[in-house]
């Protein structure tokens, strides 16, 4: 299967990548794909914290180990599997590229088992982000509309272009302070990209400001379990089934 493996990048960090990872693959996984969440933020991964997961093996057992990628996922919900990085301990931050290699051919490996396997990147530009944004066949970069978010997604989608295809790196807006809000900081950064680098990313959502994201993060539980009529909840579902839409022909059913 191709076409499937989606990394979540941003450059400025702090703008919800890790969340809305989390609730795109729990949106997913409730419409009957199968679904594997990563961890590839290698140096500060959350992940399993915001849903409150103890893994018992992680990315960093993994690679320091040499253990079969496929024993450190964990199931997490029916058609929802994760694979941990290491919390906190910053273990494999500094990778070196033989060691992500061997992670990546690792992802790619298990990802012919799932409909979709959506990756938590780090925030910021180094080496081992860069790869894998090129390594992966869609990247929904998320911005805010404070200006430092959206020249730093401007710098991902400019340096994205230039490492691999350019047509693979979508916008997703997130905490709008309203959908026409969300509209406007999309088409500032769309009409930058227009002009600067010649070509203009499609939209991949538009995810309202609602205080039930930190809500569900502080309780450690997936938005669409805690609030599953929350208006970010809404927004993620168009997302979830715009995706579905696009990837129809080869749409299989877990459930
Ligand atoms: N749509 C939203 N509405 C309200 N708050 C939000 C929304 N999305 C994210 N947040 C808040 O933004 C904060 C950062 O979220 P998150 O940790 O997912 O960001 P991140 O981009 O992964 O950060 P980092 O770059 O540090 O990994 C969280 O506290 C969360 O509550
Ligand atoms: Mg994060």
């Amino acid at each position: 299967m191709t076409g499937h493996i989606i990394a979540v990048a941003s450059g400025k960090g702090g703008v919800g990548k890790t969340w809305f990872a989390i609730t795109l693959a729990h949106g997913l996984a409730r419409s009957g794909q199968r679904v594997l969440l990563v961890d590839w933020d290698l140096g500060l991964a959350n992940l399993d914290v915001q849903l409150g997961l103890m893994p018992q093996c992680d990315l960093a057992q993994v690679l320091q180990q040499g253990l079969p990628l496929a024993g450190a996922i964990t199931h997490f919900a029916a058609c929802l599997d994760i694979l941990a990085g290491s919390s906190g301990t910053g273990a494999i931050s500094g990778l070196d590229a033989a060691s992500l290699e061997i992670l990546l051919d690792g992802v790619r490996s298990c990802a012919d088992r799932y409909d979709y396997v959506i990756c938590d990147l780090a925030a910021g530009l180094d080496q081992v982000v860069r790869r894998m944004a090129a390594y992966v066949d869609q990247l929904m970069v998320v911005v805010t509309d404070e200006p430092t978010s959206l020249t730093d997604a401007y710098a991902v989608l400019k340096l994205h272009g230039r490492d691999g295809d350019a047509g693979r790196g979508r916008i997703l807006v997130n905490r709008a302070k309203s959908t026409s809000s969300g509209a406007r900081t999309y088409a500032t950064l769309s009409r930058a990209c227009q002009a600067f680098l010649g070509h203009t990313p499609a939209l991949a959502g538009i995810i309202r400001s609602d205080d039930h994201v930190p809500d569900c993060i502080r309780r450690q539980t997936p938005l669409f379990t805690r609030h599953p009529n929350s208006q970010a909840a809404q927004d993620v579902e168009a997302v979830v089934q715009a995706l579905i839409r696009q990837r129809q022909p080869d749409r299989a059913s877990c459930a």
